[in-house]
């Protein structure tokens, strides 16, 4: 059986010192402007030092990307030193730091936006209620935000990142342009699954080239991806395999299946003989590290990941518990702290926001 606390190396070169990764998850602490603040500083360098590599919140590449207030920015070279700050409070005790990279698409509103309209592949809105109508971005718009993921790529190299994720999960710009139920277009961009990689395609390309163009070391970029969708159309589990075909022969380090639970059984009737994690892992076949994650509190979830993934993401648990990923790998279990009725909100440094996420109810006030 593949051991997580041994290290991992990546094809350009990155070395994790365990397989346990922090996923990424949104704080809610940036300034309005973006710009980090020493709380969310706290925040991360409270969680580091265990794991292996840190991957951030969702920070955006371009200010029509912006999906909620707190959010991190990457879309000017004034976050650089703010990044660089944070990319030193993550590496500490070698864990890696890796910046996830995104854009909100029609997952927003307009008040987030300053009032700017939000925009999407298609003038459809998202299925969700008071979900707003997005307008259609031009081809030109389509170019200057790619041109803003190879950018806050050049900034992450900049600020010291061990490297970047591509966020194109958990139905944000880059899934909105594969799924058939944003994405209407009939030009390049649009039609066709083919076409419907199109985006995906340029701004992977586009970030690789960047790094590979600026002779920095050990720089790995990675993939995220969410398996499949409810609404109808929407992508199902047949479409991602073709995704998956497609970046498993990019230049890339790795991909990152989004689930919210790693034991989860595809919609399509085709597809129920395994879990989703299962088949994405046999379809790589090899290619490229897949990262598990989903629920993932003890040991046995550990190993269990492990069974169809290279390495395996972390989230709500380290959030309730900063220590948890040292107490798996101390082998003391019955250590971790499980309930958040044993912590007040500043001894975790997470915002009211995720606070009242993780008791499953959010504060009149912040929603
Ligand atoms: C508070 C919170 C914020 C999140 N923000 C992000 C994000 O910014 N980007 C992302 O790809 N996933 C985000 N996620 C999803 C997590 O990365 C992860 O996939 C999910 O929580 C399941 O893992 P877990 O059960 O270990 O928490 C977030 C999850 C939580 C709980």
């Amino acid at each position: 059986m593949t051991e997580f606390d041994t290290p991992f190396t990546f094809k350009r070169g990155l070395q994790l010192k365990n397989k346990l990764v922090i996923a990424p998850m949104t704080t809610k602490m940036s300034f309005y402007d973006g710009v980090i603040t020493t709380d969310e500083l706290d925040y991360y360098s409270l969680r580091s030092g265990e794991v292996g590599a840190f991957i951030t919140a969702a920070a955006n590449v371009h200010e029509s990307g912006k999906g909620w207030e707190g959010e991190l920015g990457a879309y000017d070279d004034r976050f650089i030193p703010g990044l660089a700050k944070l990319a030193a409070a993550i590496k500490k005790n070698h864990t890696k730091a890796i910046l996830q990279i995104f854009h909100g698409g029609r997952m927003t509103d307009s008040k987030v936006l300053g009032g700017a309209q939000i925009v999407a592949p298609s003038a459809v809105p998202a299925e969700r209620p008071d979900a707003q109508m997005p307008r259609e971005l031009s081809e030109t718009e389509i170019l200057e935000i790619i041109e803003g993921f190879k950018d806050a790529t050049r900034r992450a190299i900049e600020a010291g990142f061990d490297g970047v994720e591509i966020h194109g999960a958990n139905t944000y710009l880059l899934q909105q342009f594969f799924s058939p139920h944003s994405n209407r277009r009939t030009d390049a961009w649009g039609g066709t699954l083919e076409k419907r990689f199109t985006f995906i395609n340029e701004v992977v390309d586009g970030v690789t080239s960047v790094v590979d163009a600026s002779g920095v070391k050990n720089f790995i970029v990675g993939y995220r991806f969410s398996p499949e969708e409810y609404e109808e159309p929407g992508i199902r589990l047949s479409d991602t395999f073709y995704l998956v075909d497609q970046l498993s022969n990019k230049p890339l380090d790795y991909l990152h299946l989004s689930l919210n639970d790693y034991t989860r059984i595809s919609v399509s009737e085709d597809y129920k003989e395994k879990t989703i994690l299962a088949y994405i892992h046999e379809r790589i076949n090899g290619k490229l590290p897949l990262i598990g994650v989903g629920n993932v509190r003890t040991k046995h979830d550990v190993q269990n990941v492990l069974t169809h993934a290279e390495l395996i993401a972390v989230g709500r648990s380290v959030l309730i518990d900063p220590h948890w990923a040292q107490k798996i790998l101390d082998n003391q279990e019955n250590l971790i702290r499980r309930e958040l009725s044993s912590y007040d909100r500043e001894e975790l440094k997470i915002s009211n926001g995720v606070w009242g996420f993780l008791q499953g109810m959010m504060p009149e006030r912040l929603k």
